[in-house]
């Protein structure tokens, strides 16, 4: 699957967006080496903290539905943004946790603009272990 196949899928898993409170829809994929593609959206709840980011939904899916996050080849998300979306810090700290710094992120937008990155760019100095414990 291309980059842009991926992005395809992470518009499709927008569509699912529930984000009454900020009407503002993101959708997250991430493909697995068997071709796997796990799909997460955002969702709002009118405690307004409590909402979830479409990241961290597809990442957590793809945990609680029993895949495993070495398979995982790379990700996409999207959102109505000018230039490609940009994951919020507690996603990346989340990401962090389950991606290697070189794992393709590729961040889009709905004018077809993208751009490839990953989490040595996105968090660097990254918080990745607990020590003296
Ligand atoms: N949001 C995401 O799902 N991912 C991002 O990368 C940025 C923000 C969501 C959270 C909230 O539901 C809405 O977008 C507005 O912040």
């Amino acid at each position: 699957m291309t980059e842009k196949e991926l992005i395809k899928e992470a518009i499709e898993a927008r569509k699912r967006t529930y984000s009454p409170y900020s009407h503002f829809g993101v959708g997250a994929a991430i493909l697995l080496k068997d071709g796997t593609v796990i799909k997460g959206t955002n969702i709002e709840n009118v405690s307004y903290g409590l909402s979830l980011c479409a990241e961290r939904n597809a990442m957590f899916s793809l945990i609680s539905q029993g895949y495993d996050y070495k398979d995982i080849v790379m990700m996409a998300v999207v959102g109505d943004t000018d230039k490609p979306i940009s994951p919020c810090g507690a996603c990346r700290q989340v990401l962090a946790e389950f991606l290697k710094p070189d794992t393709k992120i590729i961040l889009a937008n709905l004018k077809g603009d993208f751009k490839i990155t990953n989490l040595e760019e996105l968090l660097p100095y990254t918080f990745t272990e607990i020590e003296n414990v």
